[in-house]
């Protein structure tokens, strides 16, 4: 396995991107199909995007402004930006963040003290995890969705929090980035009739594709009032680097002055502001945009599925292929893919997915075309049928690279 990390480092860890990216990039030299990029709605090289984001350099230099938000890093841009996310995802206010992965962490950190317990499904991404690890008090964890283990470790959380005078934080993700389903938000919004706690939930990958208006899962399900604190990144539908937090003016005063990531932390550089600016209006103004990616996802999950394909319990765009198999197979298929078929496509392992499932984690976007679809699926077509004919053998040594 080490061996394999070293050999197969710059081809199947840490593959070098070159030249222009949309869906087609170069890999080696060659251009490839690419169904691995995170740029949902195709935003990252509108003519519009590109414009914003270079004049918003041009003027401000990329350090403006020097100093962290509560210091030297305000300014009306910032703020302008936080009433329209605010306005858009139906809260009272909004706080921007650096990062959506530290973001979660501090807002987590943030939000509860040793008092407070923490409910989340077991299917929590990597940045709800980390933030409970800074929490003192008590978690619960319930199986990925199960309704019912929820409610009964709200029962368990209700006990404790009845000592300690404490409050209890539900996290739940919108979209889940790996298997594509949804957090069944419908059901927890209505299980605070029986249950007093606070809904977080992080929705990267929902914000910009789900809902009538892309306002994300939320809106998909018609319970956004319920959601209590809401989360999103800029780095999937917008194709940018930030993200946000919404809440009501009292939780967002509270995680203004209290989160670490942001108070100790440099403040997002203009052109991230201007551009995400930018890309909120095209997202509002042009849902073109998000029929054209459902158009994509849609046909790609349909065709995929008429040829036998499992995609596991997808709800969303994200589109996981799973086919048997171990690292090795894996590895070939990745070769097989880059190489003979042109599309570069990410493979997802264990322990992500179980020690003998291999998940092709397909990204559909709004810029690839029904040709890329087809084409797509007569590669997995063939693929499929070479893995069934064990034409990918074991052993790492044999692994091209
Ligand atoms: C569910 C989820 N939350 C948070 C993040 C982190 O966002 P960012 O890339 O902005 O740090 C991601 C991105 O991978 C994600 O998928």
């Amino acid at each position: 396995m080490e061996v394999h990390r070293e050999r197969g480092q710059g081809y199947y860890i840490f593959p070098k991107l070159e030249g222009e990216i949309s869906n087609y990039m170069n890999f080696k030299g060659k251009r490839k199909l690419v169904w691995s990029i995170n740029n949902y709605l195709g935003l990252a090289n509108h003519p519009e995007v590109r414009k914003a984001d270079a004049e918003a350099a041009a003027q401000f230099g990329m350090a403006y402004p020097m100093g962290a938000r509560a210091m030297s890093g305000q300014t009306a841009y910032h703020e302008q930006l936080e009433k329209e996310l605010a306005d858009f995802a139906q809260k009272e206010a909004a706080y921007l963040l650096n990062f959506g992965y530290q973001g979660m962490v501090s807002i987590i950190e943030t939000l509860v003290d040793r008092h407070d317990v923490i409910v989340y499904d077991s299917e929590a991404h990597a940045c709800i995890i980390d933030g409970m690890r800074l929490h003192f008090g008590k978690r619960f964890v319930y199986p990925h969705n199960d309704m019912a283990n929820l409610e009964k470790q709200l029962q368990r959380a209700a006990r404790i929090v009845q000592g300690t005078g404490g409050g209890i934080l539900v996290i739940t993700e919108g979209v889940y980035g790996m298997a594509g389903d949804l957090g069944n938000l419908k059901d927890i919004v209505e299980l605070k009739k029986k249950y007093q706690f606070r809904l977080l939930v992080d929705d990267a990958h929902g914000f910009g594709t789900m809902g009538r208006t892309g306002q994300g899962t939320g809106e998909e399900f018609g319970v956004q009032d319920g959601v209590d604190i809401y989360f999103a990144t800029f780095a999937k539908a917008m194709a940018g680097i930030g993200g946000f937090v919404a809440s009501s003016r009292e939780v967002v005063s509270h995680l203004m002055y209290n989160m670490r990531s942001q108070i100790f932390a440099k403040s997002l550089p203009m052109p991230m502001v201007i551009g995400a600016m930018k890309r909120l209006e095209l997202l509002k103004t042009h849902p073109e945009l998000r029929e054209n990616l459902w158009k994509i996802a849609n046909a790609l999950q349909s065709g995929l599925r008429e040829r036998g394909f499992n995609l596991g319990r997808t709800q969303s765009c994200v589109t996981p292929v799973f086919l048997p198999g171990g690292i090795q197979q894996a590895s070939w298929i990745t070769w097989d893919l880059r190489e003979n078929y042109d599309i570069f496509c990410s493979i997802v392992i264990y322990p992500v997915v179980p020690r003998d499932v291999i998940m092709l984690r397909i990204i559909p976007t709004a810029i690839h075309t029904l040709e890329n679809v087809d084409y797509t699926i007569n590669a997995f077509t063939e693929i499929r049928k070479k893995l069934d004919a064990g034409a990918y053998p074991g052993g790492f040594a044999e692994i091209p690279v």
